[in-house]
């Protein structure tokens, strides 16, 4: 499923977090590529260890933590810290998947079940930079406003179409979900979104004591913790 998630940031976290990273240090963003993808990869990034990246990094983190549609989709179990790049006129990321496990700088190892990127440039100060992820229903081209996130399986095939005007920024991350399988969690997640209307439109409706019974014995018989 792929899912965008609106308001992740608010205006002014994004002018900050834009602030943060303008400071920071660059690098060629080949640094954090596997084998396969470091040859059609083209963009700049923020090192791992950059002081500036792990505060606006932790500003993520703090806002995912609170947004609900977020922990409804992605029952995350562990977020890789939030990484940054930038996509500059010619730079651009060819087709590539995401490596299935990633190791953070704490040691931490991480399952990419879902891949996340967290838009920091409003649509209309850059051309092209779009991101381009392939499902069965064929490919999607996502440009979303500043401080909007869409999150989509890491199992996808995907690329960043080049920049042809203007400077992409955006925070990208992995998150191993509570539920491995991307059927399952989408089923999980269609459930709560449908258990969360029925009970804001009929409160005290008999029925959302029991289908929230069915949500958690489904995510006690999926879940790996
Ligand atoms: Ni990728």
């Amino acid at each position: 499923m792929m899912l965008r998630i609106p308001g992740v940031l608010d205006a002014r976290q994004v002018e900050a977090c834009r602030r943060l990273l303008l400071s920071a240090e660059w690098v060629d963003g080949r640094v954090t590529a596997g084998h396969q993808s470091a040859r059609v990869k083209n963009n700049l990034q923020v090192p791992e260890a950059d002081a500036n990246g792990r505060k606006v990094g932790e500003t993520i983190l703090d806002a995912l933590n609170a947004n609900n549609l977020f922990i409804s989709a992605a029952l995350p179990l562990r977020v890789f810290p939030p990484l940054f790049n930038r996509y500059g006129p010619g730079h651009a990321f060819g087709n590539h998947v995401d490596n299935a496990i990633r190791q953070s700088r704490g040691g931490l190892h991480i399952r990419t079940d879902l891949s996340a990127t967290l838009f920091l440039t409003s649509p209309e100060d850059y051309d092209g930079g779009e991101l381009v992820a392939e499902d069965t229903f064929g490919s999607h081209a996502v440009k979303l406003p500043a401080g909007d996130m869409v999150l989509y399986p890491a199992s996808s095939l995907h690329h960043v179409r080049p920049v042809t005007r203007g400077e992409r920024m955006s925070s990208f991350f992995w998150i191993q979900s509570l539920i491995a399988d991307d059927g399952e969690r989408t089923q999980l997640y269609q459930l709560d979104q449908a258990i969360q209307r029925l009970a804001q439109d009929h409160p005290g409706h008999s029925s959302v004591d029991r289908l929230t019974a069915v949500y958690h014995n489904l995510v006690r018989r999926w879940a790996e913790v």
